[in-house]
């Protein structure tokens, strides 16, 4: 039986993916790449900053230290933060805020599992703070998915057991992570065929049998 839903954030919950996009292009643009694509970016989806930033430096003629490595990344976060400014309850993905809804009528816990350092700014944002239980983010990590370390640590949070959680992803690395928490996973985004998750759907908006996945009769 599921008695709680864990939530990544970025594609999933609010449109801030295509944020993490554009800062990393300007970024990338910066460092002399003008190839940096969609298809390199469908690869940062749910990694860490550093993990993001690699990808990007596949791309680039130089190699950097460490040190400059961090700095490179400290650059695109603050790109990513002038982005959020703009952020209002309109990135807010549809059927979110109805789902949200439902969930706690049906009783559920409600958890957020992002790698993000930046979700408590974003849920401000947002106006979504309110719609959840407990928070799991890259501030609370020392390990990015597709490790399970921060769905574990929701559940944690929650107080339920893995099997007890669904987890909501619409990256790789997201449901790679869930099935290490031997968590049940709903995949949504425009991957969401490409995932292998239990249950998926196009977007939140989509008919969703909520009883029959939360008795595990789907
Ligand atoms: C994930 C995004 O939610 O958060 C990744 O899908 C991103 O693309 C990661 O790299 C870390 O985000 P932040 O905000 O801490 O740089
Ligand atoms: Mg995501």
């Amino acid at each position: 039986m599921i008695k709680g839903v864990i939530f990544d954030l970025d594609g999933v919950l609010v449109s801030t993916d295509e944020l993490h996009f554009k800062a990393w292009k300007m970024l990338a643009e910066e460092l002399g790449i003008t190839n940096f694509t969609k298809d390199d970016n469908a690869r940062q989806k749910g990694v860490s900053r550093m993990a993001s930033l690699e990808v990007v430096l596949e791309k680039a003629e130089d190699t950097y230290s460490y040190q400059e490595k961090l700095e490179l990344a400290d650059r695109k976060n603050n790109y990513f933060i002038k982005l959020l400014e703009n952020l209002t309850d309109r990135d807010v993905l549809p059927g979110v805020i109805e789902t949200l809804s439902l969930l706690r009528k049906m009783g559920l816990r409600i958890g957020i599992g992002s790698a993000s350092k930046n979700t408590p700014l974003i849920l401000k944002e947002t106006g979504l703070e309110s719609y959840f239980d407990e928070v799991s983010c890259g501030l609370d990590i020392t390990r990015s998915k597709p490790d399970p370390e921060v769905f574990l640590i929701a559940a944690k949070k929650l107080e339920l057991s893995p099997k007890e959680c669904l987890v909501v992803e619409d990256s790789n690395a997201g449901v790679v992570a869930a099935k290490a928490a031997d968590m049940k996973t709903l995949g949504v985004g425009t991957e969401y065929k490409k995932l292998g998750t239990d249950y998926e759907a196009l977007t939140l908006q989509n008919e969703i049998d909520w009883s029959a996945i939360v008795c595990n009769a789907l």
